[in-house]
């Protein structure tokens, strides 16, 4: 049987919206006048998120970039500017947000095992004017290790933690997401579960959660949960109406009660999504020709939405031939897998960065050409994973 004919055979997500997540907003409208602006929810979905992940504060924004840009900008708040470590395999918000907020972006290359910043290199970069550490677990892969964990610790140097591509995964048992300072989380519709568009930041610490909180809507005051807070600018700022003091020149990336409404329903079968592409991810590379392809990733705890797809050496005659196959089967990829590859190489950084040298960077840059991510979606028949690999395993040699 060809499972490979219909047209984008294999799409990099397929059926994340479910009829069941419609007919959630659809009881949601059918309601006589039903609130459509951020409201009950939202704070329900935040509430939900935390017991999830495992914190005390979760805060829902319009995306995962919104959350990328407010977790900077709160760090700025309390922590002013200066250097912040980043991966140069991300998402272009993860480095934007640290530019836009007035930091210097120090970049680390990744470990081939979890395509995340090598600790080594990272903790080589740290400097007196380091800010903090803006890590990102890329593809599902964990990128903590207790080494960087220690350091930073022991530096006191913030780690936030940027888990768009790999919500469910784990690190010694524990969420990612639950020992950053703060952690980013992305509903685009391409990833584990999807609120259309949609983004969350999760954290333990009081104090931020309130600037997070005020940063979402126009650092506005009374967006605050704490009266405490909210009475000290009051009574600091008696000639300014309550309902309108702005502690932040901020943003508005509030979300809507529809997309609460859906990831309250999607959040419900998360985990059980979770539990296949585990299974879908450790077919793959097990079906993979390890002499061609990279099989060594790092999978303790790991939880992939997507199949890395990594030649081993630096072939460009197999990565022309994996593309022309992925093509042939109508099998949809990216090339450098999520993000466009190395981020050293935009023009939004080259114009920066002449102290980055490509060189420094060989991991990434490998992965910029000859790494690519392909769909790994609970619906997908794994016949097509075997039949896949069996199409990628002949490519190379005699062709
Ligand atoms: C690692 C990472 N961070 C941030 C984002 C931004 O999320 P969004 O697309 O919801 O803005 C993405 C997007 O896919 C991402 O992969």
């Amino acid at each position: 049987m060809d499972t490979f004919t219909p047209k984008r055979a294999w799409p990099l997500m397929v059926n994340n919206i479910i009829r069941q997540d419609l007919d959630e907003l659809i009881g949601y409208l059918s309601q006589d006048d039903p609130r459509l602006t951020q409201s009950e929810n939202v704070k329900l979905f935040e509430q939900e998120w935390s017991q999830w992940l495992g914190v005390k504060h979760s805060v829902f924004v319009n995306s995962g970039s919104s959350a990328n840009l407010l977790t900077i900008s709160a760090l700025k708040e309390t922590n002013g500017v200066g250097e912040i470590i980043v991966p140069p395999l991300t998402w272009v918000s993860d480095i934007a947000s640290v530019l836009q907020c007035g930091f210097t972006p120090v970049f680390a290359d990744i470990n081939p095992r979890t395509l995340g910043l090598f600790d080594d290199l990272v903790i080589n970069k740290i400097t007196s004017n380091t800010k903090a550490v803006f890590l990102t677990h890329v593809l599902g892969f964990n990128a903590l290790t207790r080494k960087l964990l220690n350091e930073l610790k022991l530096r006191g140097i913030p780690l936030v933690e940027d888990v768009c591509e790999s919500y469910g995964a784990t690190f010694g048992g524990k969420k990612l997401g639950t020992f950053g300072l703060m952690s980013n989380f992305s509903f685009y519709y391409a990833h584990h579960m999807t609120t259309i568009e949609g983004g969350m930041i999760a954290t333990n610490d009081d104090k931020l959660y309130q600037i997070l909180r005020m940063l979402r809507s126009h650092g506005m005051v009374r967006e605050a949960s704490s009266d405490q807070l909210k009475n000290s600018f009051y009574n600091k700022y008696p000639d300014l109406n309550p309902d309108f003091i702005f502690a932040f020149p901020a943003y508005n990336v509030r979300s809507t009660e529809l997309n609460a409404v859906m990831g309250r329903s999607q959040l419900k079968r998360l985990d059980r999504n979770n539990e296949i592409r585990r299974a879908n991810f450790k077919l793959f590379l097990q079906n993979l020709d390890s002499d061609k392809y990279f099989t060594d990733f790092a999978l303790e705890g790991s939880c992939n939405y997507a199949f890395t797809l990594v030649l081993k050496q630096a072939d460009e005659q197999l990565c022309a031939q994996v593309m022309k196959t992925l093509h042939l089967l109508n099998v949809e990829f990216r090339r450098g897998t999520a993000g466009g590859g190395n981020q050293l190489r935009q023009p939004y950084l080259k114009q920066l960065n002449g102290n980055n040298s490509l060189q420094d960077f060989p991991a990434v840059e490998h992965v910029h050409f000859y790494g690519f991510y392909i769909g790994n979606y609970p619906s997908l028949d794994t016949e097509k994973i075997f039949t896949l690999c069996n199409y990628l395993n002949r490519l190379g040699v005699n062709l």
